[in-house]
């Protein structure tokens, strides 16, 4: 990779600040029934005609599971303190619970030590959307049972790398499960809102049932369009279905008394036993928050149930990806854990990063740079002010297979060259390593 020609940021970041950039497992890896995997319920859904853009599954992505020295030398070249990944399930353990796939360790192995041996510390997630189908035949994560198939998964993979594996995450975004559970846009693709609530409480269930460290969750803060009732009632309504419905319980003692009773009125309160939100609310060493955006809500315009964005607003400040640019929605999410869930201890921002638009340059993607600086401006202002935030991935090394929009979306600081898999890196990823280096060079 040569020189790169942008000038870099040096935001006043704590010295110990971690860089890093995030990937998720089906997103990636690619060899999806090869050397023993199981199918998960990406798999499934994906082959399903309709489900994702262009009918092409994630089978191959990025190859990483052949390629993932590639992977590493990508790595090694952006300098990054730590990488977060995430483990596929059913490669591990092909029906979820049971027999081991040795293939599947010995390659979380390789790329543990391979990470290890760059001097990268791996931040693993557990659980990125990819259940195994074999466990899903079994009800998936509205049975209950969940919690303990997740806590035998996660002691399995506590004792096969937690020697080498320091920083874990239990479960990725487990908001994805309304939209798999409830919408059917994700796998598994079911529409039953009562099912996808009960397993939203049984994640967080699972979650409590690990010995696990942190988890990620993602906000989306929600700004009123204007001060009317219908606007204010709207975006407390898509903060408590989007984000409040974990914190509550994970922070904030249980489901708030507001959540409760829209929830009962609508019949998908789930079903809570005895010592669940004990449980729940087990110690966590960090909190993972995922932020890309906030969403302002127009009660005119948008679908509650959805919440799909809402149309362009005036004063919007829009990337070419019709998404706002918003970086200031990263001080806002921390504040928003300070001040209403009194969590004032270890935050990392575990993903944050846009999509190419339609009029991108594929390798000089300035407005990935202008907007990854804006977020870590604002974390550095945050962190100015005592916020106790130790970390940035920027999600994502590659661009890599993006659920059902599959590959109309490149969130890379790195490209796929389609014939060789050659990671051939973007002007923002000759930037990002700039900035990391200036970083460690001014500890
Ligand atoms: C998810 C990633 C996804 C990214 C971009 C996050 O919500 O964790 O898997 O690719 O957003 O949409």
């Amino acid at each position: 990779m040569t020189g790169g020609t942008f000038e870099t940021t040096s935001p006043a970041l704590p010295p110990a600040f971690e860089f890093g950039v995030a990937t998720s497992a089906y997103q990636i890896e690619g060899a999806w029934n090869t050397d023993g995997k199981g199918p998960s319920i990406w798999d499934t859904f994906s082959h399903t005609p309709g489900k994702v853009a262009g009918d092409i599954p994630g089978d191959v992505a990025c190859d990483s599971y052949h390629h993932y020295p590639l992977d590493l030398a990508a790595l090694r070249e952006l300098g990054v303190d730590g990488y977060r990944m995430s483990l596929s399930w059913s490669r591990l353990l092909p029906e979820g619970a049971g027999a081991l796939n040795p293939a599947g360790v010995s390659y979380y192995d390789r790329v543990i030590d391979g990470l290890l041996e760059a001097g990268i510390r791996p931040n693993i997630t557990l659980y990125h959307w990819d259940l195994p189908q074999a466990l899903e035949d079994r009800g998936g994560w509205p049975n209950r049972d969940v919690a303990e198939w997740f806590a035998d998964y996660a002691a399995k993979a506590g004792e096969l790398f937690g020697d080498r594996v320091t920083r874990w995450s239990t479960l990725n975004e487990p908001i994805a499960l309304w939209v798999g559970y409830a919408l059917g846009g994700f796998a598994p693709g079911r529409t039953d809102p009562r099912a996808a609530r009960q397993a939203m409480h049984n994640a967080m269930l699972a979650h409590g049932s690990g010995s696990e460290i942190g988890i990620v969750l993602d906000v989306w803060k929600r700004q009123p369009y204007s001060d009317s009732s219908a606007d204010v009632a709207l975006a407390q309504r898509g903060e408590d279905d989007g984000h409040r419905f974990f914190l509550d319980t994970l922070l904030g003692g249980g489901y708030s008394a507001r959540l409760e009773t829209r929830l009962h009125a609508d019949g998908t309160f789930p079903e809570v036993h005895d010592d669940d939100l004990a449980t729940i609310a087990a110690p966590i060493d960090y909190l993972g928050l995922n932020v890309y955006s906030r969403v302002v809500v127009n009660s005119k315009t948008q679908d509650p149930n959805t919440w799909a964005p809402s149309d362009p607003h005036p004063g919007g400040n829009f990337l070419d990806n019709g998404a706002e640019y918003y970086p200031r929605a990263v001080y806002e999410a921390l504040e928003m854990v300070r001040d209403d869930y009194g969590w004032i201890g270890p935050v990392f921002i575990t993903e944050n990063g846009m999509p190419d638009g339609p009029h991108a340059d594929p390798e000089h993607d300035e407005e990935r740079i202008r907007y990854v600086r804006g977020f870590l401006e604002w974390i550095a202002r945050a962190a100015a002010e005592g916020a106790d935030v130790r970390g940035y991935y920027l999600w994502s090394l590659l661009d890599n297979y993006e659920w059902s929009a599959a590959f109309t979306q490149r969130f890379g600081l790195y490209r796929i060259d389609p014939e060789t898999f050659a990671r051939v890196p973007k002007d923002s990823a000759r930037w990002y390593r700039d900035v990391i280096a200036r970083h460690r060079a001014a500890r």
